[in-house]
C-alpha cells in the first residue's frame, strides 16, 4: 500500500530521510511571493473587449505560461464545496483511503480513481519522495470511470461531477481564446477532449527547506486549471522561481507541453513546482484538459516563413510514456519530437 503522508498517525518533528530531496533541488527561499502573474477578467471575453482579452491571454502564455482568471463562470459556492469535499476526503481514516491507494501509479492513460504519494524518480540514486498525496481519476464526458470515483464523502460524485462539468465549460472558453489568438479557426479545439481530476494534498511539513510538494516540471496535457487557496505554487521565469499568489475565487491556468507544439513554439510551457510550509496543509484541485490523440503544429500556422519545429506524435502512445520516464526534466520530453532548423 502506498504510504500516504496524510495517513501518518502522528505529526512528525522532522522530515523522514526519504522525503529530503537532494541539495540541488531544495527550495532556497520557500515562502517568497514574487511579482504577480497576469490576472484576466474573463467576463469581458464575450463582449466588445474580447480582442483585448485575447491579447492579454496570448501575452501571458508567451511570457509566463501562466495566468489567473476571474469572472470565469464557475460559481463560488461550487468551488468552495469542491474544496471542502477534497479536504474531507484527505482527512478520511487511513484504512478508508487505503482502498484507493496504489503505488505511485501515475499513469495518465488510465481513468480509474487512484491515490498515491508522489515519488521523485528522476534522480540517479535511491528513490526520493515529494511531500504530497495525489488523488487522480478521469472526468471524461462519457462518465465511464465515475463508478471508481470515491463515494465518501457521500456527496463526492455529485459535487465533483458538477464541478468537472463547469470547469470543462471554462476550458472551452479558454481554448477558444487561444485558437483565436493563434489565428486558428474558432473550432480548432472544439472536440471532446479528455479531462482528468488531479487533486494534490500537501500536508504541513516540519521543515520546508528540505522538501518540495512537487519538483519542477512542465505539464504533459494541453491546459491545466488549478484551484488553490494556500500559497505554495511557484513558476520558473528567467531562471528565478516566482510565487503564484492565491486570489480567492480565481483559477490558475497554465499551458502544457502540447500547446508549445501546436503553436509551433510560439507559446511557452513553463516549469513550475510546489513548496511546502510548516503551518498549513494545502489542497489544490487540478483539472487537466488533455489533447486529442495526435499532437502536431497546427497546419494553418505553417508556411515558408514558419516551417514545422516539431514532428506530429500520438499523445497517449508516444508522448506520455516518454514524458513519464523523464518526469521533472522540464522541457526535455519534447526533445525527440523536435525538428532541427
Ligand atoms: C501538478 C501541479 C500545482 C499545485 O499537479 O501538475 O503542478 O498547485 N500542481 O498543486
Ligand atoms: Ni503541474
Amino acid at each position: 500500500m502506498a504510504d500516504l503522508i496524510s495517513s501518518w498517525p502522528n505529526k512528525l518533528d522532522a522530515v523522514p530521510p526519504k522525503y529530503c530531496i537532494p541539495m540541488h533541488e531544495r527550495p532556497a527561499d520557500p515562502v517568497q511571493i514574487g511579482e504577480r502573474i497576469p490576472v484576466i477578467d474573463l467576463g469581458k471575453a464575450m463582449g466588445e473587449e474580447r480582442p483585448v482579452v485575447v491579447q492579454e491571454l496570448m501575452k501571458a502564455f508567451e511570457e509566463y505560461g501562466f495566468f489567473q482568471v476571474i469572472n470565469h463562470g464557475v460559481s463560488d459556492d461550487l468551488m468552495k464545496e469542491a474544496m471542502k469535499v477534497y479536504k474531507e476526503f484527505f482527512s478520511l481514516p487511513a484504512e478508508e483511503k487505503a482502498s484507493y491507494a496504489k503505488d505511485a501509479a501515475n499513469n495518465t492513460a488510465r481513468g480509474a480513481a487512484t491515490l498515491y504519494t508522489s515519488s521523485a524518480k528522476h534522480y540517479d540514486s535511491e528513490e526520493h519522495r515529494y511531500w504530497r498525496d495525489v488523488l487522480e481519476h478521469s472526468a471524461n464526458l462519457d462518465g465511464k470511470d465515475k463508478v471508481t470515483w470515491p463515494d465518501n464523502p457521500p456527496r463526492y460524485r455529485e459535487v465533483i461531477g458538477s464541478y468537472s462539468d463547469e470547469v470543462r465549460k471554462l476550458s472551452k472558453i479558454i481554448l477558444g481564446l487561444v485558437a483565436e489568438g493563434l489565428g486558428l479557426e474558432a473550432g480548432f479545439f472544439d472536440k471532446e477532449l479528455g479531462q482528468r481530476m488531479l487533486v494534490n494534498h500537501y500536508p504541513a511539513c516540519p521543515d520546508p527547506s528540505l522538501t518540495l510538494g512537487v519538483g519542477g516540471h512542465c505539464d504533459p496535457n494541453l491546459i491545466t486549471i488549478i484551484q488553490q487557496e494556500v500559497y505554495g505554487l511557484q513558476l520558473l521565469k528567467d531562471d528565478k522561481w516566482i510565487g503564484v499568489d492565491p486570489i480567492p475565487g480565481a483559477f490558475v491556468v497554465n499551458s502544457g507541453l502540447p500547446i508549445t507544439v501546436i503553436s509551433n513554439g510560439k507559446l511557452a510551457s513553463v516549469a513550475h513546482r510546489v513548496v511546502t510550509n510548516t503551518t498549513h496543509s494545502r489542497t489544490s484541485i487540478g483539472t487537466f484538459i488533455c489533447p486529442d490523440d495526435i499532437v502536431g503544429p497546427a497546419k494553418a500556422l505553417l508556411g515558408p516563413d514558419n516551417p514545422p519545429r516539431f514532428k506530429s506524435f500520438k499523445w497517449g502512445e508516444e508522448f506520455m510514456p516518454h514524458y513519464l520516464s523523464k518526469k521533472s526534466v522540464y522541457h526535455a520530453s519534447l526533445e525527440p519530437f523536435k525538428i532541427d532548423a
